[in-house]
């Protein structure tokens, strides 16, 4: 027996407004066509003025405790996973925290863009390994839009708002047991001009906004995720084959296709919701994942592989028995 982050229960929130790609052909110069062939983006959700990343985080967690069977009382970690927090201080998770009425535990955000779940599995699976936590609440949220520039086509059009949210226990299990099985991380800090926030607390003052030279970040994107899968999925000699599912980070649906063609994989057995959500950076993974639980097509006893690729930048993966 193996002590092992078992996944109990998953939530999501999407904000009621939703912007379509003809919409954002009032902002800028684009199409419905363009950014259909480009991306597979068809819509994107925006949170209404004055509801908050940690808003969004609660109402995705409040689901995945349910889900789970479990209360607030239950919980002694929370992890944000976020990179539009709701301010530079204190962590969102520690509002999310509040928001579930707990007086008890530890909170703290987590920055690595859109790895920033993949990451979060990465830290809370070796955390509860450790003895160091329990039951944890792990969430990705974002109200992306906000550090939007809506008069730049090459970047706007791409990203949406949204949280996902996972709990996840620590459960004595047999070697063929659920749980997280392996993750993997990686980042070059050497990229920054390709994709990045042109502000901060420390450089600028300013919150700032997403530039990306979108064609060089894609090349780089198909590469190491389908490095970080193998090496994710070589840590526990599980064939790439043998994978049930595969949830990626929802950047763009050519990304998704890139990598599954290289990696000879089904294109079946990939999870995409990037036509309805876009690009909701360290959401996109936990509602993605939420989404194929949901519907029923990732069961109980499954093998999933999640992977991200994002701003540092940053990527990884992570194998889990569902
Ligand atoms: N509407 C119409 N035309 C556009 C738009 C738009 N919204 N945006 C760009 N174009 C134009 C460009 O100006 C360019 O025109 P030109 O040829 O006259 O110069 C042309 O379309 C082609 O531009 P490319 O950038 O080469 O287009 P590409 O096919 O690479 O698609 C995209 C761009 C969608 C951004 C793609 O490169 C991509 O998805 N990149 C990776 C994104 C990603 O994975 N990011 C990491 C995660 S995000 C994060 O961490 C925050």
């Amino acid at each position: 027996m193996t002590i092992r982050a078992v996944l109990a229960g998953t939530g999501h929130y999407l904000p009621s407004k939703i912007l379509t790609n003809d919409d954002m052909s009032e902002f800028v110069e684009t199409s419905d066509e363009w950014i259909i062939a480009r991306t597979g983006i068809r819509q994107r959700h925006q949170a209404a003025e004055g509801e908050l990343t940690s808003d969004l985080a609660t109402h995705a967690a409040h689901e995945a405790l349910a889900d789970a069977g479990l209360t607030p009382d239950d919980i002694d970690l929370i992890v944000v996973a976020t990179t539009t927090p709701d301010f530079t201080f204190p962590a969102t998770a520690t509002i999310v925290q509040k928001n579930l009425g707990m007086t008890h535990g530890a909170a703290f955000d987590l920055q690595a863009v859109c790895s920033g779940f993949i990451y979060g599995v990465n830290v809370v699976d070796a955390m509860i390994r450790s003895g160091a936590a329990k039951n944890v609440l792990l969430i990705g949220a974002e109200t992306f839009t906000r550090i939007l520039d809506f008069t730049d086509r090459t970047t706007c059009v791409l990203f949406g708002d949204g949280a996902g949210a996972v709990v996840l226990c620590a459960q004595d299990v047999s070697e063929d047991g659920q749980g997280v099985l392996a993750s993997f991380i990686r980042s070059d800090g050497h990229h920054k001009d390709l994709l990045h926030v042109d502000g901060g607390p420390s450089s600028t003052g300013t919150v700032g906004h997403v530039r990306m030279i979108g064609n060089q970040v894609f090349k780089r994107a198909v590469t190491d995720i389908a490095d970080a899968m193998r090496q994710c999925a070589a840590k526990v000699d599980m064939p790439i084959e043998d994978i049930d599912w595969f949830v990626p980070h929802q950047a763009n649906q050519r990304i998704l296709n890139g990598v599954a063609k290289k990696l000879k994989i089904d294109p079946d057995t990939v999870i995409s919701t990037v036509a309805k959500h876009a690009n909701t950076s360290a959401a996109s993974v936990p509602l993605a994942l939420h989404t194929a639980i949901m519907d029923g097509r990732i069961k109980r006893g499954d093998t999933v592989m999640l992977e991200a690729f994002g701003g540092g930048f940053t990527w990884g993966a992570a194998l889990l028995r569902y």
